[in-house]
């Protein structure tokens, strides 16, 4: 079908603008008793619920969610579902992590069928978590990401994947080569781009892990379609950031490799980004890339403190959005990771008010997507893709809520004490395919 008509009642807020650039009071939408009427999958209007009633098509179905919080479905801008089997691996920083154990866990994933169990427990994980877009790296075996889209287009969800390339510094059953990684990709984006709610990503894992040949190779795939988008990473450790200077003596920055490639463009991801220079940003800011903000990730793998505030500053403001960064990272909920965002913006002298996260976590998610006009925000015309918050979802939670006095210091409430289980639904396209109170299976692909 394409997408449900519905309409949710209670009381609700979204993000009307960017509060790194304007007072965040002037960047949220709230309403006590808000109605959120969808018509075939989208919104077709978001207001008070008495300025609304009297307008509703008459044979449609009224949800009331009296006690929670509705909002804009998240989006998790950088995460990798094949390492959902290796999250929490101990005491090692990225390089010596990624071949002790993500590499290890990646090379699982030629057994098709692993993927496939992989990706059905990932989708589910994200829906559970509020998450209702992601930008996902597979591995380099292309039926990762047939697995991956399969498993999306089963709820229909919103959400942007690639297969990885890698022709050098991995395990031989890792690599493929710049022409077999430029095939493979161009046959999946055939398959996959464009097809329901999927969008492909050029996916080069990073600098190190690729020649100039499959860099050159990538940027030339991301002229074979429109729309197209590109994630890798970029500036995330110290060591990391020295190979690179050895293995690329000629380019002027780590940035420039990618740039050099042609991959520095508006629809391109750049995970991490934390010892990124000025000039850096000059560059994300000019060509429209953005950077994806993984806290939970840069603090569990020791990588560093993502200056944030500088990232977003008005004078040259970089697209930023959040990302999880599983297994680096150490949970799917975007609300966890916005508990960690809070503390590295406090470690690097900055405040993050809450109208600010869940900016990144929606609508600024989408910006730096540039699929604003789809999703990120409660508004008519776009996709209807939202999470139903739940900030009693303990009795610990219960508690501490009482003494909130406004929605903005619920939304904080959330932020720092919130995860899966302050989710009570999340809508896709306007259907309900997460309820937490169903009996059996909370899912409904
Ligand atoms: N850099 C290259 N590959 C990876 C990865 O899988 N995770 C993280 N966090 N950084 C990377
Ligand atoms: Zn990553």
């Amino acid at each position: 079908p394409p997408g449900c008509s519905i309409a949710l009642r209670g009381p609700a807020a979204t993000l009307t603008g960017n509060p790194f650039e304007q007072p965040s009071r002037a960047c949220l939408a709230t309403h006590d008793d808000a109605l959120v009427v969808i018509e075939n999958g989208i919104i077709t209007a978001f207001g008070p619920y008495a300025a609304l009633r009297d307008t509703l098509p008459a044979s449609i179905e009224i949800v009331h969610y009296p006690d929670n919080l509705i909002v804009p479905g998240f989006i998790d801008a950088h995460v990798h579902y094949p390492q959902m089997q290796m999250i929490g691996a101990f005491g090692a920083q990225l390089l010596e992590w990624l071949e002790t154990y993500t590499f290890p866990a990646e090379m699982s994933f030629a057994d098709a069928a692993h993927a496939q169990r992989v990706a059905h427990l990932f989708l589910r994980e994200l829906l559970r978590a509020g998450t209702t877009t992601a930008m996902v790296y597979c591995t380099v075996h292309p039926h990762s990401v047939d697995a991956f889209f399969a498993e999306a287009e089963r709820f229909d969800a919103r959400m942007i994947a690639g297969k990885v390339l890698m022709d050098r510094n991995a395990p031989a059953a890792l690599l493929d080569t710049a022409q077999r990684g430029y095939d493979e990709s161009l046959a999946l984006i055939e398959r996959w781009h464009g097809r329901g709610r999927a969008l492909y990503s050029v996916t080069p894992r990073f600098a190190p892990t690729s020649t100039d040949a499959q860099l050159d190779a990538a940027g030339a795939l991301l002229k074979t379609r429109n729309g197209l988008f590109l994630q890798t990473h970029l500036c995330e450790n110290p060591g990391e950031v020295e190979w690179v200077r050895a293995l690329f003596p000629a380019r002027a920055s780590y940035l420039d490799v990618y740039a050099h490639a042609g991959l520095v463009g508006p629809r391109s991801m750049f995970g991490h980004g934390v010892h990124l220079h000025e000039g850096d940003f000059c560059t994300c800011h000019q060509s429209g890339a953005a950077l994806a903000h993984c806290p939970t990730s840069n603090l569990f793998l020791g990588s560093g403190l993502f200056r944030l505030f500088d990232a977003v500053d008005p004078r040259r403001p970089v697209k930023v959005g959040l990302g999880t960064d599983v297994g680096g990272g150490t949970s799917l909920s975007q609300l966890q990771t916005l508990n960690e965002a809070y503390k590295v913006a406090a470690l690097t002298g900055h405040r993050l008010d809450a109208v600010q996260g869940f900016y990144l976590a929606t609508l600024g998610g989408a910006r730096a997507l540039g699929l604003e006009e789809r999703i990120g925000r409660l508004a008519p015309g776009t996709e209807a893709d939202i999470c139903v918050l739940d900030p009693k979802a303990t009795p610990f939670m219960d508690f501490r809520a009482g003494y909130c006095s406004s929605i903005e210091e619920l939304l904080f409430l959330l932020m720092t004490l919130g995860d899966d289980r302050a989710v009570r639904a999340t809508y896709v396209a306007g259907r309900r395919v997460y309820d937490r109170e169903r009996a059996g299976d909370p899912f409904m692909p």
